[in-house]
């Protein structure tokens, strides 16, 4: 963590804090229990959807590897692979601090590039119940989702769709509730969390700020691991201490740096920056605990840098 304490320093130095508060929880919720049982024949039934994200979704493209934080992503991807060879690592939960970290921008990003290796299922959960937004990315339908699922309303094979011709499947919010954490805290959720990995390789949920609900915190206890996202400019050490002390069950695995500037957290003195950013050497994935993740926005500097090769 101390990289990112520093990293978070400085820009702290840099810029000013805001956290913006989100909120609002509406619509009814009755707790009926959903089906329960063997997930085998699901990934059949299971809806296809055409691959159709929101421009501004800013989802990676497995067809245009150079444009956007692809790089980064797929680095993240070795070493959650690397780590699940060595622990039971099946079900991460991204969470952050405060919203809009881009909590919602790394768990599709992650679950898209996960989905890229051959072979590897992998299902994105919208458990965001309070502001659901992977509907939004992928431009499908919010219901059926997993509050409907969870209420008994909906079967898990009328809730995951899956994007036509490759390994990644969603599982939209659904419609809102009175009391997410209600729903939460159903034995259903751990039964279904738990029930996942027999046929998909990742399970990875978006969920809310670790600050703002015990959403995140009641997940965490469920999953195997915890991937924390800062934001740069943004995320303060204070929220990131207080997120983490809250934790009932700190698993976090791994900690995002969201929209660094490339490079940012290697400082151009040291080795590091040198060694990855100024020849023509393949970057080296495995090295320190933190991922940065440049803005999509940002254009690659120094450009000039040998084709991806993928080490998983
Ligand atoms: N690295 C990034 N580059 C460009 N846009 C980003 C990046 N990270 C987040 N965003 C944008 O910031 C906004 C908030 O991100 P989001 O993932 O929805 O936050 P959260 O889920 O934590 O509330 C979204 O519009 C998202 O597209
Ligand atoms: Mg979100």
């Amino acid at each position: 963590m101390s990289r990112v304490h520093d990293a978070l320093r400085k820009a702290e130095g840099t810029f000013g804090m805001s956290t913006p508060l989100s909120g609002g929880m509406p619509g009814p919720g009755n707790l009926a229990a959903p089906d329960s049982g063997s997930l085998h024949g699901l990934l059949e039934q299971v809806k296809e959807i055409p691959w159709d994200p929101a421009a501004e979704a800013h989802l990676i493209d497995a067809t245009k590897p150079h444009e956007g934080p692809m790089e980064e992503f797929r680095s993240l991807r070795t070493r959650l692979n690397h780590l699940q060879g060595i622990q039971p690592l099946h079900t991460l939960v991204v969470t952050s601090a405060s919203p809009a970290e881009g909590k919602s921008f790394t768990a599709s990003n992650l679950a898209v590039v996960q989905s890229h290796l051959q072979g590897q299922s992998v299902l994105l959960c919208d458990f965001d119940f309070r502001r659901p937004i992977v509907h939004n990315l992928f431009k499908i339908d919010r219901s059926p989702g997993l509050t409907e699922y969870l209420q008994g309303k909906a079967s898990l094979s009328e809730v995951i769709r899956r994007v036509e011709g490759t390994n990644l499947y969603l599982a939209p919010a659904g419609s809102a509730v009175i009391n997410p954490l209600e729903l939460l805290n159903l034995k259903e959720v751990r039964l279904l969390i738990e029930r996942l990995p027999s046929i998909f390789n990742w399970v990875i949920l978006d969920s809310p700020p670790l600050l703002f609900a015990a959403d995140a915190n009641l997940l965490a206890t469920l999953c195997d691991g915890t991937l924390l996202v800062v934001r740069l400019g943004q995320t303060t050490i204070d929220a990131v201490t207080r997120a983490l002390g809250g934790m009932s069950h700190n698993n976090v695995i791994g900690v995002v740096a969201n929209a660094a500037k490339r490079g940012e957290l290697y400082s151009k003195y040291t080795y590091y920056h040198n060694y990855y950013y100024s020849d023509e050497k393949q970057p080296v994935n495995e090295d320190g605990e933190v991922v940065p993740v440049p803005s999509a926005a940002e254009p690659e500097q120094p450009p000039a840098r040998k084709a991806d090769s993928d080490s998983d």
